[in-house]
């Protein structure tokens, strides 16, 4: 039996995806060989790579003028190409600066990582309130070379309510967990960056999506593999790619696209996420911690504050078949995880489960 899986991540993907790479599994397209056995220079994985590429050009409307990379890492890796691709300066010269908007953990980690390169300025946080809201985004300081946000804030469960404008200053978000949730404007960013591991595919390849004129200005001490300008001008072939998640991620965007494309995705994500919402508002036991304007269509953390209370939840849901809903460690509490792989049922099947968890305690 599957199980419905609200997991941050790695998180459930949609079953046709998975029945599809298993039956591809020994032979994929009439090769006689599986997408994890061919070699990334041939004429095999080319249309596969590039399929990939075309599908996600056209669900996002990609311009012209943006290059798509896939690459390794994880999003943490990006916390560290970004500002030494934008901002990272020889030996001698003095530090660049670049602004950050503090919203949560992964946040302050992409800050902290920044900083070992060049001089970062946060310029606003919601660490006040324990993060349950988004702050005012300042006016950009046209001496950053660039401007930092994570758009969807996996552990604390907020998102921006609208795109800050930044002027000349390019603006950077890492869009791991609401990457195709809804639509995006991609023209309004310098750099996209998105773990694939929630909403594009399995683990093990980042999505970067970057506008051509700030490729081409790392430092030269910097590793070859974290240069920008190589991957661009070698397809993301330089050394050998995530090519089996490169796959999936193609299996996942055919999905979507069948389904019709991320505005009929974003009329699902926010049907699931206010039934879970209009639930916690009727909830005697749970309530949503965070600010309405903020809330998040694809993280929604709801606590009670007993943590026995939290810890039974979590071991019954589990029980019965809804597995992963603790909150993250460092916050504590109960999250769920409703990524575009999620269907209506699931959210459905919780909300029945917690109404009925809800009676048995007698509240
Ligand atoms: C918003 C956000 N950024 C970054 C990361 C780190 O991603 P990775 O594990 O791919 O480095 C995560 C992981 O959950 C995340 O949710």
């Amino acid at each position: 039996m599957r199980v419905y899986n609200f997991s941050p991540g790695p998180s459930m993907l949609p079953l046709p995806v998975l029945e599809r790479a298993s039956s591809e599994m020994v032979d994929a397209n009439g090769t006689g060989q599986s997408v994890m056995e061919m070699s990334h220079r041939s004429k095999d994985f080319k249309p596969i790579i590039e399929k990939t590429e075309k599908l996600l050009r056209s669900l996002m409307q990609i311009p012209d003028t943006y290059k798509v990379l896939f690459l390794q890492g994880g999003a943490s890796l990006q916390f560290s190409m970004v500002p030494i691709n934008l901002a990272g300066t020889e030996p001698l010269e003095p530090k660049k600066q670049a602004a950050v908007i503090d919203t949560g953990i992964w946040a302050q980690k992409a800050a902290a990582e920044a900083a070992k390169y060049i001089n970062v300025n946060v310029r606003a946080s919601s660490k006040d309130k324990s993060y349950t809201y988004i702050p005012e985004a300042p006016a950009p300081d046209p001496a950053d070379a660039y401007y930092h946000i994570t758009l969807n804030n996996t552990i604390v469960g907020t998102k921006w309510a609208s795109i800050p404008d930044t002027g000349i200053v390019p603006l950077v978000a890492d869009i791991s967990s609401c990457i195709l949730s809804e639509p995006l404007d991609v023209s309004k960013f310098g750099i996209l960056y998105a773990g694939a591991q929630k909403n594009l595919g399995p683990a093990g390849t980042t999505v970067v999506i970057i506008r051509e004129d700030l490729i081409g200005n790392a430092p030269s001490w910097t590793p070859a593999l974290l240069r920008y300008d190589i991957h661009a001008e070698e397809h993301s072939l330089y050394n050998t790619p995530p090519c089996y998640g490169i796959y999936t991620i193609g299996l996942v965007l055919e999905w979507l696209k069948n389904l019709g494309g991320v505005e009929a995705i974003a009329k699902i994500n926010y049907e699931k996420a206010d039934l879970f919402y209009d639930y916690l508002e009727r909830s005697t036991l749970f309530h949503s911690p965070v600010e309405k304007k903020f809330r998040s269509i694809m993280n929604i953390p709801f606590i009670n504050g007993d943590a026995e209370l939290e810890k039974r939840f979590i071991t019954e849901a589990a029980a019965a078949g809804l597995v992963n809903l603790a909150g993250h460690r460092l916050v504590g509490g109960l999250r769920a995880s409703i990524y575009n792989a999620m269907p209506v049922d699931g959210v459905q099947a919780l909300i029945h489960f917690a109404e009925k968890f809800e009676k048995k305690a007698g509240v």
